[in-house]
């Protein structure tokens, strides 16, 4: 493809204002300084650069990443007549499903996208994509009850995988901690905890993978940024 449709199909610039951009010497090809507007790029292989950021076109899914409160569901429709997911979301997409579940106590990052085969590979129970949440639960945290939980606690008869635990803040009454699990088994973390005979009174997801939630509002919402996609894919 001309490089200056690519830079337009980018949303980089219009046709026009791309062939200034490339004139003007701020678009580099593979690290290289292109100034020739009808250069040839392979779309697949080369990298294009303006201002020294990469490039890429405008994607045909969405993506999104909610802060969910709790006191909702991760669901379309409720039979009891609760809030959803979707009443935070005031943008109408198509077909925009969520990745994976939080339960209605739990509050955090969720991803939502119309992009099928991400939201499979993300979503899938036994993927292996790191999930991380902030607990505090009620009584101690020795040492040994740490590495129960790190170790794998039975649920249902089957053990789970290793885990990160740290232990951030033991107090009198309970403790903080952040937990990181491969798995998204049916409210994984509260009943790990059960397990240890310790009760969940906050659960937020944090991250997924190296995304992070960070000083998005609860409630609100916004479009994962291209980098973050790609990341995505490639987990
Ligand atoms: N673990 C839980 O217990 N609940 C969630 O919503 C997610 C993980």
């Amino acid at each position: 493809m001309r490089l200056n449709k690519y830079l337009a199909s980018c949303g980089a610039a219009s046709r026009r204002g791309a062939d200034e951009l490339i004139l003007s010497g701020r678009v580099k090809v593979n690290s290289a300084v292109v100034t020739q507007p009808g250069t040839k790029i392979e779309t697949d292989n080369d990298t294009v650069m303006v201002d020294g950021k990469k490039v890429v076109p405008v994607s045909k899914f969405t993506y999104i990443m909610l802060y969910k409160p709790k006191g909702c569901i991760t669901s379309v429709r409720d039979d009891k007549g609760r809030k959803t997911v979707y009443d935070y979301i005031d943008v109408n997409v198509p077909h925009l499903v969520p990745v994976g579940r939080l339960d209605y106590d739990t509050e955090g990052l969720l991803l939502l996208t119309n992009d099928g085969d991400l939201v499979n590979r993300l979503a899938h129970p036994s993927g292996e994509v790191p999930k991380t949440y902030l607990v505090r639960a009620e009584g101690q945290f020795p040492e040994h009850i740490l590495a129960k939980l790190r170790k794998g606690v039975e649920i249902d008869g089957v053990m789970t995988k290793r885990s990160k635990v740290k232990l951030l803040e033991q107090g009198e009454d309970g403790a903080k901690l952040t937990v990181t699990i491969t798995e998204g088994r049916n409210r994984q973390v509260r009943r790990m905890f059960e397990a240890v005979e310790r009760r969940v009174v906050f659960l937020k997801r944090i991250a997924i993978g190296d995304l992070r939630l960070g000083g998005l509002a609860r409630g609100a919402w916004r479009y994962l940024h291209e980098d973050e996609v790609a990341y995505l894919k490639n987990l």
